[in-house]
């Protein structure tokens, strides 16, 4: 089933709703994704681009119920990848003589996957151009790793439509063909996972690039793109986008990552990120466990933020696998204009902690200092990390904080207090409650029963709350006393 785009332009590619990888299991296509084909008919026809290998019969079957085969003039092949020119050997059985259109570098490329050199290759360069005839040309401009080094567009005259294969594209996969007519959230969500998984690392050739078309000084009504939507509401919103994505793209939001064999190390990422919050409550905080969550929303995530902080137990003297190699990936998408620290808790050695920290400034961060709790994370420990995180969030604040200002909760009383006099006046409170008296955590709304006490904290059934020690942590959230409150009548229901 072909698709209208633009008066002789129809997409003729192929829908995938249900690939989940891409790039082996590198990239994670939850929402799938299409391979656009596109077939021009004017005094010439021009196929720009294939799809997937995987759908090659399939493609060819259709593009034959499309146009005769043999009547297509010329082949255009903008990136020689296999999801864009895997159906090129179906295809070109079919129609072998057929001209194919492509750059110096993809000819190796497609002769690399193809293994047939006597294909009738066509090389172009930035700025050559084929008369498609009724007036029209096809311009070609090299993108050379953007993203491979065969990579180029192809713009179409007249009707002003930019053949941007890769290069602002995203693998969502949606009925609709147009960027007006779906999800804008998702959308744009899948545009930007898209760019910060795989073009980061080329952010300055993009800039410039970018800059070298626009220079051209010509009309773009529409990009069509070879994965997702074609851009045809205000098409140059993704180019805009693009720039401001290369360069140096952060906001105001810090990501924090790890791996726990104890969870001890997430017990510190929990206190780092309410110390950072306190100081800073406009920063956006985000947690992840690299071994539970999708690698490449927490690199989505890295991408966006300002800062990174990285934790791991150590393990064998070193960090943790999962941890090592979200470091490899991250160095190779050279990230820049972002802060970075390691934490993590340990036994007899800490050796994780270092070691993320040299490889952080390995990949091009800039380095604040670190934080290693050994063993379990007490309520002195945890204050610590509290303390670690409003350090950091004054350090990489992007705009003046307000004075520090007390950190109230209404948890412990119904007015706002500072933490210190917090503590105080529940060190007091303690001495003057029951010796039964039930304990809420208002955080987590786990309920300290004195006839119970905390066995794994050697507190022994029968234990008032004035005698459990300051160390003690809700076992719930890992928060210390001070976040306790009385039961009333009904709150510990
Ligand atoms: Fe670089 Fe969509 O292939």
């Amino acid at each position: 089933m072909s698709i209208h785009v633009k008066n002789n332009i129809h997409w003729v590619g192929q829908r995938d709703w249900e690939v989940r990888d891409f790039h082996g299991t590198e990239y994670k296509t939850h929402k799938g994704t299409s391979y656009n084909s596109y077939l021009i008919r004017e005094g010439k026809n021009v196929l720009i681009d294939t799809v997937d290998h995987k759908f090659s019969r399939e493609f060819v079957q259709n593009l034959a119920a499309e146009i005769d085969l043999a009547s297509i003039d010329y082949v255009v092949i903008n990136h020689a990848e296999e999801d864009h020119a895997g159906a090129l050997t179906e295809l070109m059985a079919r129609i072998p003589g057929t001209p194919i259109y492509c750059t110096h570098n993809a000819i190796d490329s497609i002769t690399g996957h193809h293994h047939h050199p006597e294909w009738n290759f066509q090389p172009v360069k930035t700025g050559d151009s084929l008369d498609i005839g009724n007036g029209k040309q096809l311009v070609f401009i090299e993108t050379p790793m953007l993203h491979w080094p065969d990579s180029m567009m192809t713009y179409m005259t007249e009707d002003a439509v930019l053949f941007s294969n890769d290069a602002f594209g995203q693998h969502y996969c949606d009925e609709h063909l147009f960027n007006d007519e779906v999800d804008q959230t998702e959308l744009m969500e899948q545009c930007q996972r898209y760019y910060a998984n795989i073009l980061t690392p080329f952010s300055p050739l993009v800039t410039a690039k970018i800059k070298e078309v626009l220079g051209f000084n010509l009309p773009v009504s529409m990009v069509a793109t070879s994965h997702g939507i074609v851009w045809r509401e205000d098409p140059t919103q993704i180019i805009l986008k693009y720039l401001e994505w290369a360069d140096h793209y952060q906001e105001d939001r810090i990501t924090l990552f790890y791996d726990s064999m104890s969870n001890n190390t997430r017990m510190m990422a929990d206190a780092i990120a309410q110390g950072i919050h306190e100081v800073d409550p406009g920063v956006a905080v985000k947690i992840f466990n690299v071994a539970r969550h999708d690698k490449n929303e927490i690199l989505t995530q890295v991408f966006r933020s300002k800062g990174v902080l990285v934790g791991s137990s150590t393990m064998n003297n070193v960090m943790m696998p999962k941890v090592a190699g979200m470091l490899e990936e991250i160095t190779g998408l050279r990230f820049r204009n972002k802060r970075a620290a390691a934490f993590g808790s340990y036994g007899w050695t800490g050796g994780a902690v270092d070691r993320i920290q040299t490889r952080l400034m390995d990949a091009g961060f800039d380095i604040s200092i670190s934080l290693k709790t050994k063993w379990r994370p007490d309520g002195s420990a945890l204050a610590e990390c509290r303390e670690h995180g409003r350090q950091l969030a004054r350090q990489w604040a992007l705009h003046p904080l307000e004075a520090p200002r007390p950190i109230t909760t209404t948890a412990v009383t119904a007015a706002p207090v500072v933490v210190a006099q917090a503590s105080q006046a529940a060190a007091s409170a303690a001495s003057t409650l029951d010796d039964d008296q039930s304990m809420l955590c208002v955080v987590c709304q786990w309920v300290y029963d004195p006839a119970l006490g905390e066995p794994d904290q050697l507190v022994a059934p029968g234990t008032p709350w004035a005698q459990v020690p300051d160390s003690f942590l809700c076992p719930g959230c890992g928060i210390g006393k001070e976040v306790f409150e009385p039961c009333g009548a009904e709150a510990c229901v």
